[in-house]
């Protein structure tokens, strides 16, 4: 059961159960500056094994289309961007940002038969968002918080993680892992640096974990020793089917991920920093610019429009360990970055981790649940139950961070402070 579980959950193509149950949900699928102007390029795109073609049309709407042309599969990345459509460099087939053929010179009365597959797309967030569900099915958008932010108060990047999603994602899920690879990177981040916050988190390693399980994902409540009458909660989410809300450190920006298999080996890891209710400075600007937080410096070459976006430190450099640093406790595993001391782990485990050698541990209880909540959703879709947290206002919650007197509940506690999140001040130390 486990085993069958698990090889569900890692397989994402069309036509699969978590296939199918994924692409009920809105898709990040690249930055709207990739495809920044009308008529400019087109980008080749890969989702969930679909290989696709976004591009701007001529009135400014993002088209997500299949790759290949209907006539005889030739790519449309070497066609023609012109007068609301993509038209093939090869006999001159062309199609609109739905991807229905609007011209067949050689033989117009076949037009409407030619069709391409494509997606509806939306804008949010700096971010193109495709729907490559049924057509009768599409969800209205997302109600994540920084979804629907002005772009003054978010900061969105990308990155390639070259490993399943599930095994990235969990390690957004799994916030006991932040006391020990990323232990001595949190003091001298700009986004986490000078927080109580930091000083709770080194202190105590072993975390215990209360899960709740709600209509939008999971609440996952991470206890540590706090002051002598208190514990420290840090409180993160995991929403349907693929965002993580990392719990806040201080006064810093939010953050969070959403993890979208591009295909079962390779994934996209995107991070996000906001504030509810204020621009991010400049100078924070500048700092997420520059990779730090939990974003990244980029391989020459790869951080542009359709590129592969590829960290700088990637499994073929080592992720530049220095051992050295490790030695002097100036980086707990030797890799310097929050996002590469992710991947280098997560990568490390195999394209696919080989779940039937995992020994799974009580601080595991979280990721447990979120595979279990994923896989029932799959299985149920293929029983005709309609997916989980697709109404958005399930989707709006937030993270936290906060002492509570020892023989409080930090459940009866959010059920107050974080039910309808958006009304609320950040609760972070
Ligand atoms: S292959 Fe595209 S028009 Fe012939
Ligand atoms: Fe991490």
């Amino acid at each position: 059961m486990a085993n069958d579980m698990m090889k569900t959950l890692v397989r994402t193509g069309r036509g699969t159960p978590t296939g199918e149950l994924l692409r009920r949900y809105w898709v990040p699928i690249l930055l709207s500056s990739e495809i920044a102007e009308p008529d400019g390029p087109q980008v080749r795109v890969q989702i969930m094994g679909e290989k696709l073609l976004a591009f701007r049309d001529t009135e400014g709407r993002p088209g997500l289309i299949s790759e290949f042309c209907s006539h005889r599969g030739v790519s449309l990345y070497f066609g023609r961007n012109e007068d609301n459509g993509i038209r093939c460099a090869y006999h001159g087939l062309k199609f609109d940002i739905h991807g229905k053929c609007v011209d067949v010179p050689q033989a117009p009365q076949v037009c409407e038969k030619m069709s391409i597959r494509g997606y509806p797309c939306i804008e949010r967030a700096g971010v193109v968002w495709g729907y490559m569900g049924p057509a009768d099915k599409q969800p209205e958008p997302p109600g994540v918080e920084w979804v629907n932010l002005p772009e003054s108060h978010i900061f969105v990047s990308k990155r390639l993680q070259e490993c399943n999603y599930l095994q990235a994602m969990e390690g957004g899920i799994d916030t006991s892992h932040v006391s020990f690879v990323h232990k001595f990177e949190v003091d001298g981040d700009p986004f986490h640096q000078g927080t109580k916050a930091n000083e709770y988190i080194k202190k105590d390693g072993n975390v215990t974990f209360e899960i709740e399980r709600h209509d939008g994902g999971l609440t996952l409540f991470g206890r540590r020793n706090g002051e002598p009458d208190s514990y420290y909660w840090r409180v993160t989410q995991w929403m349907f089917p693929w965002y993580t809300l990392i719990p806040p450190f201080g006064d810093h920006a939010l953050g969070g991920h959403v993890w979208v298999p591009i295909d079962d080996h390779n994934c996209w890891s995107w991070s996000v920093n906001f504030h509810p209710d204020k621009p991010l400075t400049a100078q924070e600007r500048q700092h997420l610019t520059e990779g730090k937080g939990v974003h990244c410096e980029y391989e020459e070459g790869t951080n542009v429009p359709g590129g592969s976006f590829r960290p700088k430190q990637n499994k073929d450099n080592e992720y530049l360990i220095d051992r050295v640093a490790q030695k002097e406790k100036r980086s707990f595993s030797g890799v310097f970055g929050f996002a590469a001391q992710d991947a280098s782990l997560q990568e490390s485990m195999g394209a696919i981790q080989d779940h039937d050698a995992e020994k799974l541990l009580p601080s595991d209880r979280a990721i447990v649940m979120a595979r279990r909540s994923l896989y029932e959703a799959a299985v149920a879709l293929q029983q005709g139950v309609e997916p989980p947290a697709l109404q958005p206002e399930k989707q709006c919650v937030r993270a936290a961070g906060m002492l509570l007197p020892k023989n409080e509940k930090p459940q009866e506690w959010a059920k107050v402070h974080l039910a309808d999140a958006a009304t609320q001040p950040v609760y972070s130390l």
